[in-house]
């Protein structure tokens, strides 16, 4: 029997990166030493406060149904930690609690889109903008960045050309998956500028925004009238090596924040109860073991640069935020005598061990593009294990 699937389901997409890591996994099935640059997730365990505030709110019995938009300790918690790095008044009014930053991308686009309409996404970026652009009956206009001196720059030319009267929406990732891009003042002044010209809605996806080594974030909601057209993405999975655990919100205006809660009832009723408490525990307890983790990252992105840069053929930024990074390896694939991004991953893991995410994970290639990138996140290996794979990398490319 041929079963009827609904025709939306053709336009859903995925995220092609989990291939990898299964691919990853059959290798070293067969005995081979894997080196796990592919993942971006940490295996750094939750801090203990969130572990045990969790573990508490069972014995509590905070097990049966919660609000739709989350507990309003978890949402004032929220509100007061963005508001103090954003410099905006958010109450819990403007804050909706879900299981993970991921539900965000979904919720935004149904909130705010209507079918027909165009939306402005980074590419290479997170390949579920697409997904849930497209799902959901929409066009998927794709913006790119441009190899900078110091890091890649947004492709502002590329930007006010991709706009018509049909945009109505605009994805940011700032700081960015899998470029580690970042915004300089001028750039998210300028975009600002653009997004209020379009009358535009804007979706910040800040799933990286505590994950940074030196100076400060800032968001794009800080510019004048942003806050009021913004969605903020905002997830305990990251800064707190919490990806298992599923759960993030959506910040912003509270008409819209009401919307989400209302698709929340509809999907999942609520987040789970107890790990909220162990988000406010999280939140509002002692932060050593969450700069802890930091600290980690920070010694892993400096082996992985230097090391990097030091193979021919390779040229790697050193971005001060997020746990990825974006080599141009243009040259490493000449000089193997490699045009294929899959040819070249799978050799290269066949060889090596190491095991990496391409361009070809993270939406689809755009026309025109000359330069070839690879992503390596270290979030989920340690410095003795980025040595040994980055050293075995090296040899292989220039033997
Ligand atoms: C750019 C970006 N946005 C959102 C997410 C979603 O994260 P989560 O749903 O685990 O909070 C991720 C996860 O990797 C990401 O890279």
């Amino acid at each position: 029997m041929t079963m009827r699937i609904a025709d939306r389901i053709s336009r859903l997409g995925t995220e092609t990166a989990f291939a990898v890591g299964a691919e990853a996994a059959a290798w070293a099935a067969q005995g081979n030493a894997v080196y796990p640059f592919h993942l971006g997730d940490l295996n750094l365990p939750t801090p203990s406060t969130v572990v045990e505030g969790s573990f508490a709110a069972i014995k509590l019995g905070k097990t049966g149904y919660c609000p739709n938009a989350g507990i309003p300790e978890l949402r004032e918690a929220i509100a007061l930690d963005v508001s103090a790095s954003h410099g905006v008044d958010y109450t819990m009014e403007n804050v909706v609690v879900q299981p993970g930053g991921k539900p965000t991308i979904g919720k935004f686009i149904m909130a705010l889109m209507n079918p027909g309409d165009e939306v402005l996404y980074p590419n290479p970026g997170y390949p579920i903008y697409e997904s849930q652009i497209e799902f959901h009956g929409g066009t998927a206009v794709p913006y790119g960045y441009t190899e900078g001196e110091n890091g890649f720059e947004l492709d502002f030319d590329g930007i006010e050309h991709a706009i018509t009267d049909k945009t109505t929406l605009f994805i940011l990732n700032d700081l960015q998956n899998p470029m580690g891009a970042e915004l300089s003042a001028e750039e998210r002044a300028r975009l600002a500028a653009l997004i209020l010209k379009h009358d535009l809605y804007l979706l910040s996806d800040e799933a990286y925004f505590d994950m940074r080594y030196a100076g400060r974030s800032r968001s794009i909601v800080e510019e004048p009238g942003m806050a009021e057209r913004t969605i903020v993405l905002y997830t305990f999975s990251k800064k707190f090596a919490m990806t298992g655990w599923r759960l993030g919100a959506s910040i912003g205006p509270k008409e819209i924040v009401d919307i989400i809660a209302k698709i929340n009832v509809n999907d999942e009723s609520c987040s789970n109860h107890f790990i909220q408490h162990g988000a406010v525990a999280g939140l509002t307890g002692d932060q050593t073991e969450v700069l802890a983790i930091l600290d980690t990252l920070h010694a892993r992105r400096d082996a992985a640069v230097a090391l990097l840069n030091d193979i021919e053929g390779v040229k790697c930024f050193s971005p001060d935020a997020t746990f990825y990074l974006w080599p141009n390896v243009t040259e490493a694939m000449a000089i193997k005598g490699m045009n294929e991004y899959d040819e070249f991953r799978q050799a290269a893991l066949h060889a090596t061990g190491v095991s990496f995410c391409t361009r070809l994970h993270f939406g689809r290639p755009v026309p025109g593009e000359t330069q070839k990138y690879i992503r390596f996140a270290y979030s989920g290996i340690d410095v003795p294990d980025i040595e040994e794979g980055l050293a075995g990398l090296k040899a292989w490319i220039e033997a």
